[in-house]
């Protein structure tokens, strides 16, 4: 048993991806592989653990998807759910079940929750002033909403975001907003919804987290502790939407409850497709002890909003813990899904077929489990070549290899140890322990660099014994050092199973073993719900401890001095990691670089578009006051050590003079030379670098500082006067 004795068993929740989009490599860093791998520690303990998650199917990110494709949200949700769950089951992330929020279970019992609270007069309702298209006869989600940006005069901002410059925004300081239905300008309007009132469970909550949970993460503790400290505010529980759950009380026409109220919901709903009469063990037991994994941006929505809801609601399990990891950047800049900045989970799968490990290994590697981390392409193949390749595949293939060359296949008899064997005998159960610790305590870096210490253990010692040198004059000090050699490999397959799955079932298919299976939930299921018993989990296999000798082994087993006996046959070894190329790294940066370039380009684009405010009026006598004229560029020049200047001569009807401009970044001389311009005539003469400039040629000047100068569109004689 692990050190949470207290419990019977443990339910681990992953965040509810929204299904608008595959996931990425900062999904998986943040929520889904340290999930994976606590999961998968606990089950190799014999823990009785249930892993749950499913898709986020409302929200109107997902409408607006489905408007922009000309399809239904139902259509999208479909698409998504399905290359979510593709991605998850391709990376080894083995849920017991992941299912959806547009499932009809999932529709009746955040319906029931809602009911229940309502019924008990647990929200307050409230009237606020909305957005509201007047011409689509709808009220508008922020996101509904788009106008120019007031703080970087973007085109494009939405009513709660400028994703070009990133502020926060509310509809009203969008400049000249408008309705993405129908494009009509939005008015505000009267609606009513009902509220959760959080300040009531502020004091609650105060003792639960802030006295009763020291021991959470200090990023998680530190942002429960300043929304407490803030004080907390009611908070909408529906929305006026067509797609999501409807609210299930009268009165309630248009309305369905916000997503952020019925997802957490999902998290019971899913336990209770998968396991009908069983799942309030799971969600009603205080001897079950819940875990939700999740990433730093839904820390509030966890651990102060859901919790109340439960709180609420009475009878269900609460959070014991909720660590929640920063965010992964990508090669420096953060990952964003609208710039496509991100390395998807399913492209992944397909550019890299068989290395759903590797990306685990060097996500877990780089986990941003206490501040945000990056992701780089160069490091993912060091990682790659330089750890799993020449340390970890390294010794297993020496240690296999050598033991088919030398013994036929069979674990060699073991004769007198001596010190150096004892001691590298003797570390494995104290990187066991380390291990253990930062399992438990949720550090899986940490973990995966003790389970990393074990590789290297094994390949020094090989490397330090040299067992092939040995083979010339001793074969029994060449199987004395095999045999521990292969003890270290049978740690290895049970170490790195909650890392690397694929690649610890490879090895111990080379070792012949197999791996002890948890519980099998569904067992008691397949009965009726009449002769169902509670608390009936099935275990399918117990191992012995310490030995293999049924061909299974378990966590209990590493770090047994002898695991695979005398004997034992394994079969030919395989590679367990192969070298990463050039080649193939280099196809992924040129996708960046690809992707950075479109997206500086769109941006540029974007920026030239911008205009200027109007300036201060001036009066007709102002303007008459300047002589602008159309002239021709007879001789045009760099001025020497200045990139911007040009020297032109040019002929403006009057006379044949010379003005210094500074087009020089846009304009060369040869471009130039002929052409028809307008300039100021009548400018105060200026010295520039030596050169009497007489006059200004006319520019337009754009949003992102470029210049064009102004030509008439037919040729026209020289000091024609411009007004
Ligand atoms: O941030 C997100 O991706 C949300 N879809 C997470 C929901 S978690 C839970 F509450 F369902
Ligand atoms: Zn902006």
């Amino acid at each position: 048993m692990s050190k949470n004795q207290k419990f019977a068993r443990t339910l681990v929740t992953c965040a509810l991806p929204y299904a608008n989009g595959p996931v990425h490599i900062g999904h998986l860093a943040g929520v889904y592989v340290p999930a994976d791998i606590y999961v998968r520690y606990l089950r190799m303990r014999g823990e009785d653990v249930l892993f749950i998650c499913g898709s986020d199917e409302h929200g109107v990110p997902i409408t607006i998807k489905a408007r922009a494709e000309g399809c239904t949200p139902q259509d999208i949700v479909d698409r998504y759910h399905k290359i979510i769950k593709d991605s998850f089951t391709g990376l080894g992330i083995n849920f017991d079940i992941y299912s959806r929020t547009s499932s009809e279970i999932h529709h009746k019992t955040s319906s029931d929750f809602f009911r229940k609270l309502w019924e008990e007069g647990k929200f307050i309702t409230q009237e606020s002033e909305q957005y509201y298209d007047p011409e689509a006869k709808t009220f508008l989600a922020d996101r509904y909403i788009t106008g120019k940006c007031p703080r970087c005069g973007h085109e494009g901002a939405y009513g709660d975001q400028c994703e070009h410059c990133g502020s926060t925004l509310s509809p009203e300081e969008l400049i000249d907003p408008h309705s993405k239905l129908s494009g009509a300008t939005p008015i505000k309007k009267k609606t009513s919804h009902w509220y959760l009132p959080l300040n009531d469970y502020e004091q609650w909550l105060n003792c639960w987290i802030l006295d009763g949970h020291k021991e959470w993460r200090s990023t998680v503790y530190g942002q429960c502790k300043s929304w407490l400290v803030g004080g907390l505010q009611p908070r909408a529980v529906s929305r006026d939407l067509d797609w999501g759950v409807p609210v299930p009380v009268p009165g309630a026409e248009g309305k369905v409850l916000y997503v952020w109220f019925d997802a957490p919901i999902g998290y019971i709903s899913n336990t209770k497709e998968l396991l009908p009469y069983s799942w309030e063990k799971w969600w009603k037991s205080d001897d079950t002890r819940l875990i939700h994994f999740i990433g730093k941006d839904n820390i509030v929505f966890h651990c102060i909003v859901f919790p109340s809801m439960l709180k609420a609601h009475g009878g269900y399990v609460l959070p014991d813990n909720v660590p929640a990891n920063e965010f992964l950047n990508l090669e420096g800049d953060k990952i964003s899904t609208s710039r496509n900045w991100a390395v998807w989970a399913h492209e992944y799968l397909k550019d890299f077929p068989g290395k759903a490990d590797v990306m685990r290994y060097v996500l877990t590697a780089n986990a941003p489990e206490t501040k945000d981390n990056d992701f780089s392409w160069k490091e993912f193949q060091t990682r790659n070549n330089s750890e799993l390749v020449a340390i970890f595949g390294n010794f297993v293939n020496r240690a296999i290899v050598l033991t088919h060359k030398y013994f036929e296949g069979k674990v060699p008899p073991r004769g007198v140890l001596t010190e150096a064997d004892k001691a590298v005998l003797a570390e494995v159960p104290e990187i066991r322990r380390s291990l253990e610790e930062n399992l438990e305590g949720f550090r899986f870096r940490d973990a995966l660099k003790d389970a990393m210490a074990l590789a290297r253990l094994g390949n020094k010692y090989i490397s330090d014994s040299e067992p092939w040198k040995t083979a010339k004059e001793d074969m029994g000090r060449t199987g004395t050092i095999l045999n521990v050699c292969l003890q270290l490999c049978a740690d290895l397959a049970i170490a790195f199973e909650p890392f690397t799955p694929a690649a610890a079932e490879r090895l111990r298919g080379m070792l012949k073993v197999g791996l002890a299976a948890g519980f099998d939930h569904r067992a008691g299921e397949q009965q009726t719900e009449n002769t169902y018993k509670e608390g009936e989990a099935v275990a399918l296999h117990t191992v012995p401890e310490g030995k293999a000798s049924e061909g299974t082994l378990k966590w209990d087993t590493l770090g047994s001095t002898e695991i695979l006996p005398e004997g034992w046959e394994i079969a030919p070894a395989e590679l367990l990691f192969e070298k990463i190329e050039d080649a193939a790294i280099d196809a992924q940066l040129e996708r960046l670089a690809r992707i950075k370039a479109e997206n500086e380009a769109a941006a540029k684009a974007q920026l030239a578009k911008q205009v200027e405010p109007q300036k201060a009026p001036v009066s007709f006598d102002d303007f008459g006051r300047m002589d602008i004229r159309t002239a021709t560029v007879l001789e045009a020049e760099r001025v020497p050590k200045t990139d911007k200047l040009l020297k032109l001569t040019i002929d403006t009807g009057i006379d044949r003079r010379v003005i210094v401009s500074g087009i020089a970044e846009y304009y060369s001389p040869e471009d130039m030379l002929g052409k028809q311009i307008c300039i100021l005539a009548n400018l105060e003469p200026r010295t520039i670098r030596g050169i009497e400039s007489k006059g200004m040629i006319l520019m337009a000047k754009q949003g992102d500082g470029s210049m064009r100068f102004i030509t008439p569109q037919e040729a026209v004689a020289n000091g024609a006067v411009i007004g």
